[in-house]
């Protein structure tokens, strides 16, 4: 995304309550990383159209994408899953202080480990996936079982501050990872099985649902 637009927007997007700021600070001072603004104002607002009635999240953090979508879309439930276990107490806490533990069950462990405990919680409308970026395809095909018929994939950081479309990138661990995006991306986008679309909002967020009989065949 063009930095300029970028902030232009930021500069546009309506005020937060109080605990959204503090996540915000908290995570730009413990280097926690969370949603770009404009990436979870976009998912939201697509949110708000699908109106799922239950999310499952792969990568909670401090619980900040979670609790945005938990308030948002107050007919929600959310499940989200948190191997970092200072992350996953950060998140509980945040998640009783706004007062959504009935809506918000954060799970902790590895999420490719997690999927027979999901399995009973599920079908979920959504799935948003923001873990770790060499698992995304793991990811998407362990959890997109789970997947309600007219659920949604969503995938964040699919464009990776625009590194993606780099034609050379020196730092080898920053290639490797942009590597593991790029056939991501190719795997989803020629995926028989879903119709995807990436949006260029935020870090990049990737849209898949399923291909059925009203949705445009591969
Ligand atoms: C980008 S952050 C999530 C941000 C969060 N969705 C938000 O926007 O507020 C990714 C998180 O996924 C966690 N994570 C990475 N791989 C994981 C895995 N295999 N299972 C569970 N959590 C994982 C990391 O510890 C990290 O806290």
């Amino acid at each position: 995304m063009n930095e300029i637009v970028n902030e232009y927007i930021e500069s546009m997007i309506p005020d937060r309550t109080d605990l959204f700021h503090e996540m915000e600070r908290f995570a730009e001072a413990n280097n926690v990383p969370i949603m770009e603004l404009a990436g979870i104002e976009a998912l939201l607002q697509i949110l708000r159209i699908q109106k799922p009635k239950r999310i499952l999240e792969i990568g909670t953090a401090i619980g900040y994408s979670a609790l945005r979508m938990a308030h948002a879309l107050p007919e929600a439930s959310i499940v989200t899953i948190e191997r970092d276990p200072e992350r996953f107490q950060t998140a509980k806490e945040y998640i009783a202080r706004i007062g959504y533990s009935d809506r918000v069950i954060v799970l902790e462990g590895d999420a490719l480990d997690l999927a027979s405990c999901t399995n009973t919680m599920g079908p979920f409308d959504a799935i948003f996936i923001d873990a770790a970026k060499g698992q995304y395809t793991k990811f998407f095909e362990m959890y997109s079982e789970q997947l309600a018929d007219a659920g949604c994939v969503y995938t964040d950081n699919v464009l990776f501050k625009g590194l993606v479309a780099e034609k050379e990138i020196e730092n080898k661990r920053i290639r490797n990872l942009v590597a593991k995006i790029k056939r991501y991306n190719e795997w989803l986008m020629t995926n028989p099985d879903y119709l995807t679309s990436i949006m260029p909002v935020g870090d990049g967020l990737a849209v898949s649902i399923r291909r059925g009989e009203e949705n445009e065949k591969a």
